[in-house]
């Protein structure tokens, strides 16, 4: 495993910590590899009852690499690095939690929607700017969030892909818990403790019953979302978004139709 994602297991919870902050922990093909590996070693490590996400005090991640973006999506996107974590992640029998910190962006905040408990610091700044970049949503988000926070609140994330703080994100019922930033990850992993002492059986029976109503409807919507994506990464809008995050400065989308 690589160095950029961490693993340590403790306890019966397995932590996998995103670990890149010179690049604020920015996601690569490699490391959506090494986080998919993790869920999979936690699914079959009966010693592991629990997976905790985690970065730092100070961030989570700045979402995917888009270095790696601007070089589009390898093959078709359930086999793609990425594309593989978010169906591991999203079908996971074990509970998995997060604890965020910082800049939570893109994926950052998407791959929350598939946990089943997430505590968040209060510096810590949500954001899905797919459209700004010119792309769209991914990891389920079309399908999840506007079932959990409503359509109109949903479409205004989604859209103007503006960021917002860990208190908005209570309200709109995506996170558990605001802390102190020191004290997210110990929050988190108290609860960790706590479900790895649960009877597993029904631990699992339990997250099974949460997930069934959607689970057909959201792979569904995970690889829709994974072939529009596909798409959007090699469209003129987001070859200038790219260049200018690149350039330091703000697309211009004026030219496009
Ligand atoms: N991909 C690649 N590099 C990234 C990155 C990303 N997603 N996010 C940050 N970095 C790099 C920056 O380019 C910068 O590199 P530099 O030191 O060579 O200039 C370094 O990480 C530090 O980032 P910086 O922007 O200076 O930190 P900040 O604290 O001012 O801002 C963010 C943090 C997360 C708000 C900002 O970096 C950002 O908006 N990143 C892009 C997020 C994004 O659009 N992700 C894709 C979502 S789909």
């Amino acid at each position: 495993m690589t160095e950029l994602v961490l693993t340590e297991k403790n306890n019966q919870v397995l932590t996998v910590r995103i670990n890149r902050l010179d690049r604020k922990n920015a996601l690569t093909h490699a490391m959506y590899t090494a986080l998919g590996d993790a869920l999979e070693d936690a699914h079959a490590d009966a010693d592991i009852r629990c997976v905790l996400f985690t970065g730092s005090d100070d961030c989570f991640t700045a979402g995917n690499d888009l270095s790696d973006f601007a070089q589009g999506l390898p093959g078709s996107f359930e086999e793609t690095p990425v594309g593989r974590f978010l169906f591991l992640l999203a079908t996971a029998t074990k509970p998995v939690v997060a604890a965020v910190n910082g800049p939570a962006v893109g994926i950052g905040t998407t791959m929350l929607l598939h946990c089943d408990m997430v505590f968040a610091g209060n510096n810590t700044r949500f954001q899905m700017p797919f459209a700004n970049l010119g792309l769209c949503p991914e990891g389920g988000s079309s399908l999840l969030l506007p079932s959990w926070i409503g359509r109109v609140r949903a479409a205004e994330l989604l859209m103007l892909g503006g960021a917002f703080t860990a208190d908005d994100a209570h309200r709109l019922g995506i996170i558990n818990q605001v802390c102190k930033p020191e004290a997210t990850e110990a929050t988190a992993l108290e609860s960790c403790h706590k479900l790895a002492a649960q009877a597993p059986a029904a631990i699992r029976a339990t997250k099974e019953l949460l997930n069934r109503p959607t689970l057909e409807q959201l792979k569904e919507t995970m690889l829709a979302e994974g072939q529009l994506f596909g798409e959007r990464l090699k469209s003129r809008e987001a070859a200038e978004a790219f260049k200018a995050f690149m350039e330091k400065r703000k697309p211009d989308f004026s030219k496009f139709d």
